[in-house]
């Protein structure tokens, strides 16, 4: 993620170059032992001032995935050997070596270093790596262990369902619907992590909870800017990497501080000689013997990446969803197939559901939210597309560029979930991988489509999603991650008669009264459903010693 501004930055004397469509054609020149492949020096590539005029003066640093794609046919010998054919992709993916690593510099790294953390797996290298993503892989990547988090996961989309209920106007419609992602975001990773809810959906929301939210949004964009400054001129305008520090600081804070909570919480129950059974991921990455420096650190990275990936992924197919009417009608029609009289999916329930899956693949081939990712191959000379790129270079993988080339996707620029049902269109395994390929791809994968498929059936089932009568076309931008560049509004017209009426005096309360009916509102509801789902705390911090009622596992069933 850290990669499209690093290659853009860290110019290496001896430059890099692009790897163009064309090269392809090379291919069949590359012979055993680099005989005949051409050098990076013999590489065409594009000019640098002009390249660094787009990036400094035209807001390039937002609109690096539009570079891409711009550039494609004259990226030059600028800091990185830029790939965005899918079989080149392939080419460099297939000798990545045994532990792939993703770049060598990167601020996050320094972070850690400066102030003596672990790394977790998105920046830990080599063996490191291996151990801790050899222990998560068996509770994060098998199909059996990850679909035992459905309940989990559902209780949280149906707060989400309330939230959204909760925060539409009139006319249905929800202002800035990443905001409200951000939150659900957050609290399915967390429910996910610690097996208990953190109130990111409650009406209130604990500002523990905002400040982790706006930590994350501001280190995202600090990253590009550390990025972009060479360590001396830290010295001289120290305001960026202070404000990364700070960031990363609370974000740091907050996992240790429920990690403690919960681990004190199972430290008591032994103590009583209660049985201790946790089925979360903090529990089991606990008891495997890791340093708890090393599982604050992956906690921590885990809880980062749960958020804006998810946040935006839903916002851009509920975006898309409302664009396409007729998509949106027939996806509604799978789900009510697939669950006949039920109303809430499991993880069987949506496997069979082939076209939910076509649309959240065709939403990340439109938005990948890692929008060009990277390898460096320390160990030894590849060779791609005919060239000999010796090691430890950075080679970038422009992803975005490749899922929007009109001759990989016909149409590139179309919402057509049907491309990926259509036995008559195939593309090149490599052409779309969001996620990644292979053992450094996504850990978070199975989790993320899992969030995302339960909260869009489910989403579908409560309300017809309308676009922002008066709204625009949004368009991505890059914020280290690609994310809408401004906000999404869209209209939840309720599909049933809502199940939450709004009694008359809520419409002319006072927001903190309004605040009070909401709950006994809530209230009523959760015992309605006899489980508790919606209203955990309102009041106390993460922060703060183990509270009783958090410490119980809120997770109600359905
Ligand atoms: C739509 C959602 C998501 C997308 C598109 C996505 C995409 C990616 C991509 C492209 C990578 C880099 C892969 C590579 O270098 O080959 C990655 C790595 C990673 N992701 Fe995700 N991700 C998503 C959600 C999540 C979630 C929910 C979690 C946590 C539960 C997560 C945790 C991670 C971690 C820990 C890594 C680093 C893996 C490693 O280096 O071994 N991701 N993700």
């Amino acid at each position: 993620m850290l990669m499209m501004l690093q290659q853009a930055l860290r110019v290496s004397a001896r430059g890099a170059f692009p790897l163009l469509k064309w090269m392809e054609r090379c291919t069949e020149r590359v012979s055993a032992g680099h005989q005949g492949a051409r050098t990076l020096d013999q590489m065409p590539g594009p000019n640098v001032l002009s390249f660094a005029w787009d990036l400094f003066a035209k807001r390039g640093l937002s609109r690096l995935h539009e570079l891409q794609v711009r550039s494609m046919p004259s990226f030059g010998p600028i800091l990185t050997v830029h790939i965005a054919d899918p079989g080149l992709i392939e080419q460099v993916l297939r000798q990545e070596g045994l532990h792939p690593m993703r770049s060598e510099l990167s601020s996050w790294k320094d972070y850690r270093q400066l102030r003596g953390h672990h790394y977790g797996l998105l920046t830990a290298e080599g063996e490191e790596w291996q151990t801790v993503r050899s222990l998560l892989g068996k509770h994060m990547l098998r199909p059996k262990a990850v679909e035992a988090y459905d309940q989990t996961l559902n209780s949280v989309v149906s707060d989400l369902i309330d939230k959204l209920r909760f925060s539409r106007k009139k006319s249905g419609l929800v202002p800035d619907i990443a905001s409200e992602f951000y939150r659900f975001g957050l609290e399915g990773i967390s429910s996910v992590l610690f097996e208990s809810r953190i109130g990111c959906l409650d009406p209130v929301v604990p500002e523990e909870t905002e400040r982790f939210i706006q930590s994350i949004n501001t280190m995202f964009v600090m990253t590009l800017l550390t990025m972009a400054m060479p360590q001396w001129l830290h010295q001289i305008f120290p305001k960026p990497w202070s404000i990364f520090c700070q960031c990363w600081d609370y974000m740091f804070d907050f996992a240790k501080g429920h990690i403690d909570q919960r681990m004190a919480a199972e430290a008591e129950k032994v103590s009583r000689g209660e049985k201790v059974e946790g089925r979360y991921l903090t529990y089991f990455l606990s008891q495997t013997g890791l340093p708890m420096k090393t599982v604050y650190s992956n906690v921590t990275e885990l809880l980062l990446a749960g958020v804006d990936t998810i946040s935006s992924t839903l916002s851009w197919s509920l975006y898309e969803l409302s664009r396409h009417p007729e998509v949106q009608s027939r996806l509604r029609g799978e789900v009510l197939k697939v669950l006949g009289d039920r109303r809430i999916p499991n993880a069987a329930d949506v496997a069979q559901m082939p076209l939910l899956k076509a649309t959240v693949k065709e939403v990340l081939r439109l938005y990948p939210v890692i929008p060009g990712n990277a390898r460096v191959i320390t160990e030894r000379d590849i060779q791609v597309g005919g060239y000999v790129i010796p090691k430890k270079t950075l080679i970038t993988l422009c992803h975005f560029a490749t899922s929007r080339d009109p001759a990989v996707f016909q149409s590139p620029d179309e919402f057509l979930p049907e491309r990926w049902l259509n036995r008559d269109q195939s593309h090149h395994p490599y052409a779309s991988v969001p996620f990644g390929v292979g053992k450094r791809s996504c850990i978070g994968r199975r989790i993320a489509e899992l969030e995302l498929y339960l909260a869009i059936s489910r989403i579908l089932l409560e309300f017809d999603v309308k676009p922002d009568p008066g709204g625009v076309s949004v368009k991505p931008m890059t914020r280290t991650l690609l994310v809408p560049e401004s906000q999404i509004n869209l209209q939840f017209i309720e599909l049933r008669p809502s199940p939450l009426p709004l009694p008359p005096s809520l419409s002319s309360s006072s927001s903190s009264s309004l605040l009070l009916n909401m709950d006994a509102l809530y209230e009523t509801e959760r015992t309605k459903r006899g489980a508790g789902i919606i209203s955990h705390h309102l009041q106390g911090s993460c922060l703060d010693a183990p509270s009783p009622q958090r410490q119980n596992s809120d997770l109600g069933q359905e």
